[in-house]
């Protein structure tokens, strides 16, 4: 059984953004999405990530479809499955770094991992309020929320757009050592070409479809 599958979606806002897009995600997989701005990357990864119902189409989440689930199996998904960074962060602003690990350690019953805050580097601004946190500070305490969780899908926007190259590689070298070590997968969109590169498949979404281009 693999990790997602998805089939013939299509969606229009003010215009059709796609059509007929299909695509599976394995388990230890990682799937890269690129192209142009508005073209649709975020849209269909909310989709994927059930935060969207697609206009046409259908979306299966661990050999179940997500159309015929109730309101309570959504929920346990997103809870303790689905790992998702977007482009804004929507940390808890009230909270410190810490209190908002802690809030995905209470909801998914996982433990915060220690090292995981050094390997973000996050361990000196952990007490700090949100709001007191640069961006690309706020974008790895996102991260580590999400792995913290130790979600079956990762599905990550943009996730190191606020990031300097090493540090965004030292971050998508975490992403990529967790879905080999727990068997998760993960979805991708970025405009960093050699970053697509680094997974396993890549995809780019051009003229309302989305082509295989490695
Ligand atoms: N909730 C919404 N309501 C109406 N239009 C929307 C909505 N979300 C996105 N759109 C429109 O759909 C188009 C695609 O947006 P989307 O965010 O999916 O693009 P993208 O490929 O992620 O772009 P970027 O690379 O700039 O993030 C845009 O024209 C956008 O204005
Ligand atoms: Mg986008």
């Amino acid at each position: 059984m693999n990790l997602l599958s998805a089939q013939n979606l299509s969606h229009t806002f003010e215009y059709k953004l796609f059509e007929d897009v299909s695509l599976e995600l394995n388990r230890e997989e990682s799937i890269a999405i690129i192209g142009m701005s508005g073209s649709g990357k975020s849209t269909l990864l909310h989709i994927l990530s059930t935060l969207l119902i697609p206009e046409e189409g259908s979306v299966s989440l661990f050999g179940e479809s997500v159309s015929s689930m109730n309101r309570k199996r959504l929920g346990e998904i997103k809870r303790y499955d689905l790992g998702l960074v977007f482009q804004s962060h929507y940390l808890f602003n009230g909270f410190s770094a810490y209190e908002n690990l802690e809030v995905a350690e209470l909801l998914s019953g996982e433990k915060i991992d220690n090292t995981l805050l050094e390997h973000l580097n996050i361990k000196e601004c952990i007490d700090q309020k949100v709001t007191q946190l640069s961006g690309g500070q706020q974008q790895r305490v996102s991260i580590a929320r999400v792995l913290t969780k130790q979600p079956r899908i990762i599905f990550a926007d943009e996730p190191t757009g606020n990031l300097d190259k090493e540090t965004a590689s030292q971050v998508m070298k975490l992403f990529f050592e967790y879905c080999k070590r727990s068997g998760a997968g993960m979805i991708l969109v970025t405009h960093d070409n050699e970053l697509a590169h680094k997974c396993d498949k890549v995809y780019k979404l051009e003229n309302r479809q989305l082509v295989k281009i490695q």
